[in-house]
């Protein structure tokens, strides 16, 4: 049974004196007077009308709030691009051990010698994953690594008495990466994508001169597709005397397969929240750890943790927290990043080791066996197979059924999953991105291409109003107006916002 104190408002659970606690004199002197002590100004004569509320009703009402929405722990939740899997609780339970989270940002390394080994460890790995050497853990978020690393290569063409001012971003870039590129003080182009989903080669040839400084490049793509002209990107690019970014969010679907560093990157992101099981959502804190070709190390941001043999037993080592070199581009977070995401990737890494490359290859393997029975339903304009990820389009059922990717959206919900990301990325129209991830059974997929395909079957104009079974229908529409607690919804609203992803 639903709980019925989670949809109505505080405000109407409230009753006139009800209380959590009564406190009785605490004993402190003076205490009893501390109304007394304010400031005459700053006592309301009329004190705002707040909620009267015991404790129960209170926590019944946030808990019940809480139950409203769906996770990734406790539905499937194929959104596209956000690479949102199954992150093993013991992960969490490491991450929360006392010696961690207590450990102080101002602590003496002599204390936290255990931290920085596992730090400085999982610079390691990460360098050896991208195959790229130079790492810093300091970005707080993956557009924040994009960012980061512009930096380092702005400063980089600086000290080679460069004034390159352009990024090239392919069109199906997720919008990060133009606003990280004019963030971090350059100009920006778009290359196009050609018929196959891949980057237009004719295009990136015509944009890049002597005033490009870097090409971004997200591989596997936003369309889950690996661009298979890698190579040629890699002379283009690198012949103009450019740098090659790779943003690393698509890193789930080639761990262990291929390194962005063999492929050509000089400089690259991960989204430790993505790949290896940092918690998402809530706007962080957050992690986006960058790797660097070595000639690129001595601009990152400091401090790096660096190891030392120990001089009075050689048989073991002493970690030091090393400040930004002179180059450096100095440092982008306050102390060395946020260490509870980044020991969470340290513990995920350590758990799979050799077996990194079956995440990746689980990851693509359930995408495609989704793929190979959406397509049956849904058109798939690039993809005959694809990597992590594949993006469908819901144009033709827009046309036939007045069916957009929203009505979808929503609909996929009554049948108790989230849903895919839509609208995403715009070089498709009416994407339906989605991505299922490594950690879901063969049954999941099963059951989602059902209800997809059922969905596709109904009329659309049922489908246009869902969700039906929700709590709340959708927040921008008419009928939300009629929801006990959506009455403040403006009636007027215009229904169709929804379906341009508002
Ligand atoms: C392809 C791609 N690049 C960059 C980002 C930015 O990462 P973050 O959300 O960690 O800032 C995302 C996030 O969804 C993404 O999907």
């Amino acid at each position: 049974m639903r709980n019925q104190q989670a949809t109505q408002l505080l405000f109407e659970l409230s009753r006139p004196g009800r209380r959590a606690h009564r406190l009785g004199n605490p004993g402190v002197p003076g205490a009893e007077d501390a109304v007394a002590a304010l400031p005459r100004n700053m006592i309301a004569s009329d004190p705002p009308p707040l909620p009267e509320l015991a404790e129960g009703d209170v926590v019944r009402h946030f808990v019940g709030l809480s139950t409203l929405n769906m996770s990734v722990d406790t539905h499937f939740y194929p959104l596209g691009s956000c690479t949102m899997k199954y992150n093993p609780k013991r992960n969490e339970r490491i991450a929360s051990l006392p010696g961690l989270v207590d450990v102080h940002p101002m602590q003496d390394e002599s204390q936290i010698q255990g931290l920085l080994e596992m730090m400085f460890d999982l610079q390691t790995m990460l360098a050896e994953i991208s195959g790229l050497p130079g790492v810093s853990l300091q970005p707080a978020a993956g557009a924040h690594g994009e960012l980061t690393a512009l930096l380092v290569a702005a400063k980089y063409f600086q000290s080679i008495g460069s004034d390159r001012k352009v990024v090239l971003t392919a069109d199906s870039a997720h919008g990060t990466n133009p606003a990280s590129a004019q963030m971090a003080g350059f100009q920006t182009k778009t290359v196009k994508s050609n018929g196959n989903g891949m980057v237009d080669l004719e295009d990136l040839r015509a944009k890049l001169d002597d005033n490009t400084a870097v090409f971004m490049l997200t591989n596997p793509n936003t369309l889950g597709l690996f661009d298979s002209q890698i190579e040629e990107i890699n002379r283009l690019v690198h012949d103009a005397g450019a740098l090659i970014y790779l943003d690393g969010a698509n890193m789930n679907a080639i761990l262990g397969i291929t390194r962005p560093g063999d492929f050509g990157a000089d400089l690259m992101h991960y989204n430790p929240h993505k790949t290896f099981s940092g918690p998402h959502g809530g706007g962080g804190p957050g992690a986006g750890p960058i790797c660097v070709r070595d000639f690129l190390s001595k601009f990152l941001p400091g401090p790096i943790v660096t190891r030392a043999t120990d001089e009075k037993d050689s048989g073991s080592y002493i970690y030091h927290l090393e400040s930004p070199s002179e180059d450096s581009i100095a440092r982008v977070r306050s102390f060395f990043g946020n260490t509870g995401v980044l020991i969470r990737a340290y513990i995920y890494l350590r758990t799979y080791g050799d077996g990194l490359r079956r995440v990746s290859e689980d990851a693509v393997l359930s995408a495609n066996y989704l793929l190979s029975k959406v397509k049956h339903f849904l058109d798939v304009p690039h993809g005959e197979r694809c990597m992590h990820e594949f993006v469908a389009s819901a144009t033709r059922l827009k046309k036939e059924k007045k069916m957009s990717a929203m009505d979808l959206a929503k609909r996929i919900l009554d049948y108790g999953f989230h849903a895919p990301t839509v609208y995403f990325p715009l070089v498709v129209d009416e994407a339906v991105m989605v991505e299922p991830t490594e950690t879901e059974s063969k049954q999941t997929l099963d059951a989602f291409a059902e209800a997809l395909f059922r969905i596709t079957d109904e009329s659309g104009e049922f489908v246009h109003d869902a969700p039906h079974t929700t709590r709340i229908s959708r927040p921008d529409d008419v009928s939300a107006a009629r929801h006990p607690i959506l009455r403040w919804t403006d009636s007027s609203s215009d229904s169709s916002a929804s379906d341009s992803g508002q």
